[in-house]
C-alpha cells in the first residue's frame, strides 16, 4: 500500500528528538509521500529543509491564522523567498480559527486575504484550515477568487452541506484523524460523499491522532489508519483509498511537476 499524508508537521518541535525513527515508521506502514506544513516562518523555512534533505517529502509554507497579528509586508517577502524553493507545493496553512481566537477576527480576515492574493500571484494551491469558521472562509474564497488558485480545506470540519459546497468551489477536501473518533457526527457523511477525485486523507501530526492513538503525539505513519476507516465507509478497499487520495495529492500539489 502506498499512502500519502497530504498534511503534516515534521518541522514541529516535538519530533526533533526522534524524526528518523518517525520516519521510518512511516515508510514502514507505506506512506511514500508527506507534505510538510508551516504555520510561521521558522516553521515554513524547516518544512524546506527536511524536504530538501528527504525524497517524498514537500513542503508549504504560509502564516496559520493564529499567528495572523504577526503579518507585515515582510513577512509576505519572506514567503515569496521561500515559495521559490523547488519543493514548496502549496501555500499554507492560512485561513480562520474562530475556536481559540489568538489573533484578533478582523486581522485573521485580512491576512487571509492577503495570502490568498499571494498564492495567485505565486500560481500555487492553499492548505486552508477551518475552525468554527465556515461562512467567512467560503465567503472570502469566493470573494478572493480562490477557485483560480485551487487547493484543499485541511482537516475537514464542516458538514454535507459545506462540503457540497467547498466541492463546488473546486477544492479537495482532506479527511483526518476525527474521522475515527467516536463521536465523528456529521464527518461519516461527508467521508461518503466526497467523489473519489476530490478526496485526500492526513495526519495533521503531530495533533489529532487517530484512534486507538487518540490523545497521543500523532505521527505519518497512522495516516493509514485512516485511510482504513475511509476505506470501511465507503466499501472499498484500503489499497483503493491509498491509491486514489495518492493520485489526488500529486494533482492537486502537482507533485510530478517536481524534478
Ligand atoms: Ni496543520
Amino acid at each position: 500500500m502506498k499512502l500519502t499524508d497530504s498534511h503534516a508537521h515534521l518541522n514541529d518541535e516535538r519530533f526533533r528528538q526522534d524524526y528518523a525513527q518517525v520516519l521510518a515508521r512511516a515508510r514502514a506502514a507505506g506512506v511514500t509521500t508527506i507534505i510538510n506544513v508551516g504555520y510561521d516562518l521558522a516553521s515554513s523555512a524547516a518544512a524546506c529543509d527536511l524536504a530538501e534533505k528527504t525524497e517524498g517529502l514537500y513542503a508549504a509554507v504560509g502564516i496559520h491564522p493564529h499567528d495572523a497579528a504577526s503579518y507585515t509586508e515582510e513577512t509576505a517577502c519572506m514567503l515569496r523567498k521561500l515559495a521559490a524553493h523547488p519543493k514548496v507545493v502549496a501555500l499554507g496553512e492560512i485561513g480562520l480559527d474562530y475556536y481559540y481566537n489568538y489573533s484578533p477576527r478582523d486581522v485573521q480576515q485580512e491576512v487571509f486575504r492577503r495570502q490568498l492574493r499571494l498564492a495567485r500571484e505565486l500560481s500555487l494551491p492553499v492548505i486552508i484550515h477551518d475552525r468554527d469558521a465556515h461562512d467567512d472562509v467560503y465567503r472570502i474564497l469566493c470573494e478572493e477568487n480562490a477557485r483560480e488558485a485551487g487547493g484543499v480545506l485541511h482537516c475537514f470540519s464542516g458538514g454535507a452541506a459545506f462540503a457540497a459546497q467547498c466541492l463546488q468551489l473546486g477544492f479537495y477536501l482532506s479527511l483526518a484523524g476525527p474521522v475515527t473518533f467516536k463521536n465523528a457526527g456529521e464527518l461519516l457523511e461527508v467521508a461518503k460523499m466526497v467523489p473519489p477525485e476530490r478526496l485526500l486523507i492526513e495526519t495533521d501530526a503531530p495533533y489529532l491522532a487517530p484512534v486507538p492513538y487518540r490523545g497521543r503525539r500523532n505521527e505519518p505513519a497512522y495516516v493509514r489508519l485512516v485511510a482504513e476507516k475511509i476505506a470501511a465507509l465507503r466499501g472499498m478497499e484500503p489499497e483503493e483509498v491509498a491509491e486514489l487520495t495518492s493520485r489526488n495529492a500529486r494533482a492537486v500539489f502537482s507533485l510530478d511537476q517536481i524534478v
